[in-house]
């Protein structure tokens, strides 16, 4: 095969949804199809429990079954598919805001009786500003649930999307008939029965021949003529670029734990998703078929065995070949690197690889020099765009509880954070370390960890703020951001990388602050160059 068409055919993406909505089962399904596993129940329960838990063994296991599901890989008709995992938990949106960075387009998941749920409404956003073409499918057709149309109606004003249907569900719940694939021009019967692989489609053409009525019934018939005549009078009809463009999303019903409308999902997913896209270096835009390597660091993940303290550093390949025991230039360390055993991801296994392709994710073994939106090239200076750092949700001081271990809690709480876990601030005024977090929970990782990995131990302190903003300033030198430097010192702090922040306590503050510096700007990512 030639490389273009090793680009050409991979398709890699994320799954995104809700906790509960059906994400892992549905992922499950399709790595069945793609006979990456054997049986159901193969791919664990990858999602942290709802409650927020402080059984550290939980939070153990999860970080386990998370290495394990961070890529799964598998081949399906002639196409190499990479599955981005995307925790669902809110504490960890941060994880998937920057996994999303490294897809090229997502499938959000909708449970048929909850309807649009708040993660998805920020995880969808976020596809949204980025334009990733985004495929919708709604589980859980064998239950009772909202009507089909108010639904597609509710997806289009909560999360601001423009919707056609490309199958069509009979039924529902206890009356669910099967699936009318609008795509392929088919019926699909439901039977119920989860055991079936594949079920039977029979081919419909003509929406309007009487064989249909034989098959589910003449008022279902009738209904369903009705239903599609609507739906093509209100909905767009598909195109293939608007969706590309993200501008339009396609939308499929089906019953991921039943197995039911998976494979016309699947089947429409590889036809239209998009091959691996080129992307934005600060430098300039870098095109998958260049012939030259480069990638970028989107997620690290620290060892399991707590003997082993190197760790995980996940690239995805932007363009060229990624090659074995080739020197790599770490662009920010300017410093290059050769990597003698590239971990490649499948079902269930990880794998030495020799060679990897853009839209492929290699995970690289590293003692500390990544830190996530590394670039790493063939010797080009480039600088990959789009990890952007927002607001914490949660402030805490961090001290040290063990004075004898202060050397060890300082490079603890470094790798922590490159690794993305969460974000440290060092006050202006006094020098003291702010971490904020997107979650609660993550407090008591950072504890556990620090004791486990590292060997030190921290205690934390509350701390009143209410958002953290990167802060601009067209004129350092101007008067009014120096008066703002020296009123504001106190709630003033630097990230990890040196960018002034500004610690509001409250939003009224904030606002007063805003209007009275007017020409400073105060922004909600730290990506705003
Ligand atoms: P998540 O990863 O998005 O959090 O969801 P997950 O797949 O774990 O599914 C959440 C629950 O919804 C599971 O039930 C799962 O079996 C169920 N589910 C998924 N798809 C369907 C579907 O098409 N129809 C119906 N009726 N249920 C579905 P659970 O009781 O929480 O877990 P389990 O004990 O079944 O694993």
């Amino acid at each position: 095969m030639t490389f273009t068409e090793e680009i050409n055919r991979r398709r890699t993406f994320g799954i995104i949804s809700h906790p509960d909505a059906g994400k892992t089962t549905l992922t499950e399904k399709l790595l069945l199809f793609g006979g990456a596993i054997q049986e159901a129940g193969a791919v664990k329960n990858n999602k942290i429990k709802k409650a927020a838990t402080s059984d550290f063994m939980e939070i153990e296991r999860q970080r386990g079954i998370s290495v394990a599901t961070s890529v799964l890989a598998f081949e399906y008709n002639g196409y190499k598919i990479n599955i981005l995992d995307t925790p669902g938990h809110k504490d960890f949106a941060e994880d998937t805001f920057r996994t999303l960075t490294a897809v090229d387009s997502v499938i959000v998941v909708i449970d048929v009786a909850k309807g649009v749920e708040e993660q998805t409404e920020k995880l969808v956003e976020v596809c949204r500003m980025r334009k990733i073409p985004m495929i919708v499918f709604i589980n859980k057709m064998d239950r009772e649930g909202k009507d089909a149309f108010d639904l597609l109606d509710e997806i289009e004003q909560k999360l601001g999307l423009t919707v056609t249907p490309l199958s069509f569900p009979i039924g529902m719940g206890y009356d669910f008939k099967g699936i009318y694939n609008i795509w392929e021009q088919n019926v699909n019967l439901f039977s119920g029965d989860s055991r079936k692989d594949i079920e039977e489609t029979i081919e419909i053409s003509d929406i309007n021949t009487p064989e249909l009525d034989k098959l589910i019934g003449e008022k279902s018939a009738n209904t369903l003529r009705e239903e599609l005549e609507l739906v093509e009078g209100i909905y767009p009809k598909f195109d293939q670029q608007t969706y590309l463009d993200a501008q339009l999303q396609p939308v499929f019903f089906g019953s991921a734990l039943n197995n039911f409308g998976v494979r016309e999902l699947l089947d429409c997913f590889v036809t239209i998703a998009p091959k691996p896209k080129p992307k934005h270096s600060e430098e300039r835009l870098v095109e998958p078929q260049e012939d030259k390597f480069s990638g970028f660091v989107f997620k690290i993940h620290a060892n399991m065995d707590p003997n082993h303290r190197d760790r995980l550093a996940f690239i995805k390949i932007v363009s060229g070949m990624f090659k074995r025991n080739t020197p790599y230039l770490h662009v920010r360390h300017g410093k290059n690197f050769k990597f003698s055993s590239p971990n490649a991801f499948f079902a269930e296994k990880k794998e030495i690889v020799d060679v990897s392709y853009p839209g492929d994710i290699v995970g690289l073994h590293d003692t500390g020099n990544f830190k996530i939106g590394d670039t790493l090239t063939e010797g080009e200076e480039i600088h990959y765009k789009g990890i952007p750092s927002f607001s914490p949700e949660h402030f805490r001081y961090i001290n040290n509880a063990d004075p004898l271990k202060a050397k060890q809690l300082f490079k603890g709480i470094d790798q922590l954070m490159d690794e993305g876990v969460a974000q440290l601030f060092t006050l202006e005024l006094n020098g003291r370390k702010v971490i904020g977090t997107v979650g609660a929970l993550q407090y008591e990782v950072i504890q556990y960890r620090l004791e486990h990995e590292y060997g030190a131990k921290c205690s934390y302190e509350n701390l009143n703020v209410h958002k953290a903003c990167w802060i601009e300033a067209a004129n350092e030198k101007s008067e009014e951001y120096l008066e703002f430097v020296r009123v504001k010192q106190r709630f003033l702090a630097k990230d990890k990388q040196n960018q002034l922040v500004f610690l509001a306590d409250s939003a009224f503050s904030l606002q007063m602050t805003q209007q009275k510096y007017p020409n400073i700007k105060f922004h909600f990512t730290s990506e705003f160059k």
